[in-house]
């Protein structure tokens, strides 16, 4: 299979959360293919540094991997600056970042509520707000929210997650409207079930797991990080100048 080099993406620079690892390394690997110039920020130092020394022995771009904490807001700003400081305005902000730890309802606490909101919602706001100002200087952006299918189904083991994913999409659309004149458009993804190195490791050990969740879909193989972050470089590209305010869900046609 062969799929799409976008030729606005090339030299763009691009603010990825959450890169270092799962989807966010698919999404960060994606646009290093495009020669896109990728800063992202995670916790886990050697995934990032190692992310980013297998880009570079590929011979594209090298990302700017920066060690940081999402809910620590002034340190995510300190980083967005260090970005644009190292790499140029940023024309492209991923929020990926984010955490699905299972919980039941019985044993959340006012704490675990607010860290789950703090990892989960509050910061796609904050980043958007700090590259503003940057894209509003190259004449428009694009911002791309990590959303989830889950808060559809409901999810029951996992309603504070959920309840951030949900938001997500409300906070998209008011960020499109507030941030349109400018020419900065904010879109949201819901994926599916992606079998992430983690995902298997946690929740589908066996094969016959994966293959029970692959039956549920309509297109019957497995969901890949790469998938979704197709869709990302289509929203990050000029080929879809005109789509703002929307939610799109990469789930296989999960049922
Ligand atoms: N995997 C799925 O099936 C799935 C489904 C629906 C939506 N999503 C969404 O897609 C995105 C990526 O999912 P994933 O499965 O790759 O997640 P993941 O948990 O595997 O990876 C998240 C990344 O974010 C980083 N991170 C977590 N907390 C951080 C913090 N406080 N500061 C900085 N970095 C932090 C982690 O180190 C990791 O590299 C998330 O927004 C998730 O909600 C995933």
């Amino acid at each position: 299979m062969t799929f799409a080099q976008y030729p606005s993406l090339a030299e763009r620079v691009i603010f990825v959360t959450g890169g270092a690892t799962g989807i966010g390394a698919d999404i960060v690997e994606a646009f290093a293919q495009q020669r896109a110039r990728v800063a992202f920020v995670d916790l886990q130092a050697e995934a990032g540094d190692a992310l980013a020394e297998r880009i570079a022995a590929r011979g594209e771009p090298k990302p700017l991997y920066l060690r940081g904490d999402v809910t620590d807001i002034p340190a995510l700003q300190a980083a967005i600056g260090r970005a644009r400081d190292e790499l140029g305005p940023i024309g492209v902000l991923v929020n990926n970042a984010a955490n699905d730890r299972r919980h039941k309802v019985d044993d959340v606490t006012v704490d675990f509520w607010d860290e789950t909101q703090n990892v989960n919602l509050r910061h796609h706001f904050f980043a958007a707000q700090a590259v503003r100002a940057q894209m509003r200087e190259l004449g428009g952006g694009s911002i791309i929210n990590m959303s989830s299918t889950s808060w559809r189904f409901g999810a029951s083991e996992m309603p504070a997650y959920a309840t951030a994913k949900a938001a997500v999409l409300g906070l998209t659309r008011a960020l499109a409207r507030a941030f349109g004149p400018d020419n900065i458009r904010v879109n949201a993804i819901e994926p599916g079930a992606v079998m992430t190195p983690k995902q298997r490791q946690l929740w589908y050990k066996t094969e016959d797991s994966v293959q029970a969740m692959v039956e549920r879909q309509l297109l019957r193989r497995v969901l890949l990080g790469e998938e979704i972050a197709r869709m990302i470089l289509f929203l990050a590209a000029d080929d879809s100048r005109m789509i703002t305010k929307q939610s799109f869900i990469v789930d296989a046609g999960l049922r």
